[in-house]
């Protein structure tokens, strides 16, 4: 059960999702880390930033909508006050970096590879905040940060976290591949809006939010069968799918969409130990196919 997502290799194809693990040794005290590939640490930036007012998730009926403002405290916090406890995980550990520059990501990103961590993912897709959404929007410009995140960090490969795209063979994704990308994590959370009808305000303290959970899911894969048979697959460049995800079945549709490994953020919430269900009815699965490892699966729908 273990797969390569590019040069990084993980143990198990089941991946904690940014921002849905804390800074990723959380995720510890809950759940056995063993049946995850790699925990996602929260979207870290150069500075500290307290993030958006109060309400900052709400539920929905087909998950939730959040909008907590990338709050986090800050790269040297998160080198002072959690990198040490991510030592030692079973899993890999993949730093997500946010910022609002090219000059912010390759600060942040050269200093969570050089601190050891296995991987940078860079999140240019947060839709509660201007952060990022200026590169995933501008293909050009996504290259250009991409390329210099991947010359800052060396070795140490390089995710790119895209928005939910409806267009065909998203710009974005080529030109993350042009930039150098050696994964692509499709998606982050929908932009959405949810209104209180008796105060008649937004439920969300920021107005509005990014949409998860089982809702998205059919349009994420959508979208991973698109940018795999369109443009990722021919690059050779790897897929994380990420988006609703709450059981096997929804992580193996993912699998035969395109996607090598999966994620799971709003399911972490509902029951942290669904990552070890999904895990082990991967497994069953694979093995029902008759197939001799999860990588013969990807992107074989019939
Ligand atoms: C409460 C919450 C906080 C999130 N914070 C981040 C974040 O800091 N950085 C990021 O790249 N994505 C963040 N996300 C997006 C998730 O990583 C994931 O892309 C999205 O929720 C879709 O997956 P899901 O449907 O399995 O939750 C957050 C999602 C939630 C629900």
């Amino acid at each position: 059960m273990s797969t390569m997502l590019g040069p990084l290799e993980l143990d198990r194809p089941v991946v904690a999702a940014a921002g849905t693990a804390g800074t990723g040794w959380e995720l510890g005290e809950v759940l056995d880390l063993r049946c995850l590939g790699a925990v996602t640490t929260k979207s870290i930036t150069r500075a500290p930033r307290t993030g958006n007012p109060a309400m900052r998730v709400a539920e929905l009926p087909t998950g939730m909508m959040n909008a907590v403002g990338l709050a986090n405290p800050g790269v040297d916090g998160f080198l002072r006050e959690h990198r040490a406890k991510l030592d030692g995980l079973p899993c890999a550990v993949i730093g997500s970096v946010a910022g609002e520059s090219v000059e912010d990501y390759l600060f942040v990103a050269e200093a969570l590879a050089s601190s050891g961590l296995d991987a940078v993912e860079c999140n240019v897709s947060c839709p509660n905040t201007g952060d990022g959404r200026l590169f995933s929007d501008n293909p050009a410009q996504l290259q250009t940060l991409v390329a210099a995140v991947k010359a800052a960090v060396g070795s140490v490969p390089v995710l790119v976290k895209l928005p939910l795209d409806f267009q065909p063979a998203s710009p974005a994704a080529q030109a993350a591949i042009d930039g150098g990308a050696d994964v692509l994590t499709l998606t982050n959370t929908v932009p959405g809006l949810a209104i209180d009808p008796y105060t008649r305000r937004p439920r969300l303290g920021n107005g509005p939010g990014g949409v998860s959970g089982p809702g998205i899911h059919p349009m994420v894969v959508r979208m991973i069968r698109d940018v795999y048979t369109r443009v990722a697959q021919r690059a050779g460049v790897p897929i994380l799918g990420l988006g609703g995800v709450f059981n096997w079945e929804d992580a193996a549709e993912m699998v035969l969409a395109g996607a090598s490994a999966v994620g799971i953020g709003t399911a972490l919430f509902a029951d942290p130990k669904r990552a070890k269900k999904i895990d082990a009815g991967l497994q069953r699965w694979v093995r029902d196919q008759g197939a001799d490892d999860l990588a013969s699966l990807v992107g074989a729908m019939a």
